[in-house]
């Protein structure tokens, strides 16, 4: 390759080690430059020679020690955007403290922790395909200091473009089943196992299931907005919401029963696409016993309409 292109590179490796000698865990990449950086590059003066493509970005250069999360830390909004092909620097998903440290929080600590995660993980890149062909990245939505959490599988194409989680078919009906419960989703918390959005083959439609990899890298996150919000319940909607939590599998065995995340009550059940497509009034109705069993937990007041819903 060519001689500017080494000088261009080493200057810019240089660059990106003195960020991180004055402290800096991350540079934002706007994801046309990550989409740029993963195709082939020529070699130069042999223009017959096979295209070679870039290494793949190393992840993260965080801190093996697992750091407290302080508010003093802030997110990079007014980092430049920087792109190595070497190197591109991603906020790998640190450790967390436990979450008996994190309940010490004021509530403008818990804000400006909620924020620098939320930083931190809209800058990620550390799965290159996913930032590559994302529109957005989808933190999550809702109270900070909500009861109840919904974890959801992945941004579907609906939620890519818009940035939020359950917005399209499936999250209309989750809105519906919040609301039944006599909540709202802004009084509640919704985000996913993923953060970007499974890709798919250009020119395809639908969603993919997440890969055990893809899950491993992003439920760091996860963890770590679950030990910050800490509500009371968490519902995992679905074998891959249950899966990425507790690493179990069997959706229709564990629906209904409590399981617990980090010591939070958890309850497994179906994903409302699933509900979607099977469109089985027995379905709704066990989703439902579910969700009352929820509201029990929490301590709310369940009405006899309530209980009734999707009987016959
Ligand atoms: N399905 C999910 O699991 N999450 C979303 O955000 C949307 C659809």
């Amino acid at each position: 390759m060519s001689e500017p292109y080494h000088q261009l590179l080493d200057a810019t490796i240089q660059h990106l080690k003195d960020l991180k000698a004055r402290g800096t865990r991350f540079v934002a990449v706007a994801p046309e430059t990550v989409k740029a950086l993963t195709q082939p590059v020529p070699l130069a003066g042999n223009p017959a020679a096979p295209a070679r493509s870039l290494p793949p970005a190393r992840p993260a250069t965080a801190s093996p020690v697992p750091r407290p999360i302080t508010a003093a830390q802030t997110p990079p909004a007014s980092l430049p955007n920087v792109a190595t092909p070497a190197a591109p620097i991603s906020p790998a998903p640190q450790a967390v403290p436990a979450p008996s440290s994190l309940a010490a929080l004021t509530p403008a600590d818990k804000t400006a922790a909620i924020e620098n995660l939320r930083g931190r993980v809209l800058a990620c890149v550390t799965c290159q395909h996913l930032a590559s062909t994302r529109q957005k990245v989808v933190f999550g939505v809702g109270n900070i200091n909500a009861d109840l959490m919904f974890v959801g599988e992945a941004p579907g194409a609906d939620e890519d473009r818009v940035g939020e989680p359950f917005v399209g078919a499936a999250g209309q009906l989750l809105t519906r089943i919040i609301q039944t419960m006599g909540l709202s989703r802004e009084t509640v918390y919704i985000a996913n196992i993923l953060k970007c959005r499974p890709n798919t083959p250009p020119g395809t439609s639908g969603n993919r299931k997440p890969t055990p990899e893809e899950m491993n890298t992003c439920v760091p996150y996860l963890q770590e907005q679950i030990d910050l919000i800490r509500p009371k319940v968490i519902v995992a909607l679905g074998a891959t919401a249950t899966e990425g939590l507790l690493n179990r599998s069997g959706i229709s065995r564990l629906r209904g029963t409590w399981q617990a995340y980090r010591g939070i009550p958890l309850m497994p059940t179906f994903h409302p696409a699933y509900l979607l497509y099977r469109d089985d009034p027995g379905e709704k109705r066990r989703l439902w016993e579910d969700m009352l069993q929820v509201m029990e937990k929490l301590g709310m007041p369940i009405s006899t309409k309530q209980r009734g819903y999707f009987l016959k």
